[in-house]
């Protein structure tokens, strides 16, 4: 069911810190900040070959991430995505398996305007999953 991983999320206390790693250490390619007001979070993203790192950065008091970042101050994988032809088909599968979906259940534009959901970590060897219709 899940294809291809579209992206590695990181939780990170600095950005621009993160992202110059990124980009002069590392030597990615590295985008400019988004701000992402409905989801709180300011994003880098990072083109990789074979796929993408996003760099998450609290935007707003209640940011989804800012009690990640206090739990790991020095930032951390926050989530990984896999593409899914049909998220609501995926949803419905994973829900009668017993999976516990984050939210209401309904898909949300994500990052990429493309429609995404969480599902539960615990659900998930400790892993918050986000899935992408591609
Ligand atoms: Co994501």
């Amino acid at each position: 069911m899940i294809g291809r991983l579209n992206h590695v999320a990181i939780a990170v206390p600095d950005l621009e810190a993160a992202a110059s790693q990124y980009r002069d250490t590392l030597g990615a390619r590295v985008g400019p900040p988004q701000d992402e007001p409905d989801h709180g979070v300011t994003v880098v993203f990072i083109e990789l070959p074979n796929t993408k790192i996003e760099l998450l950065y609290p935007l707003g008091e209640a940011s989804p991430i800012r009690g990640f970042l206090e739990k790991n101050p020095a930032g951390g994988i926050h989530h990984v995505c896999y593409e899914v032809d049909d998220i609501r088909a995926a949803r419905d599968r994973l829900r009668a398996q017993g999976a516990r979906i984050l939210g209401d259940g309904e898909p949300k534009i994500g990052a990429h305007g493309k429609p995404v959901l969480f599902l539960h970590p615990k659900d998930f060897t400790g892993t918050l999953v986000e899935l992408e219709q591609v």
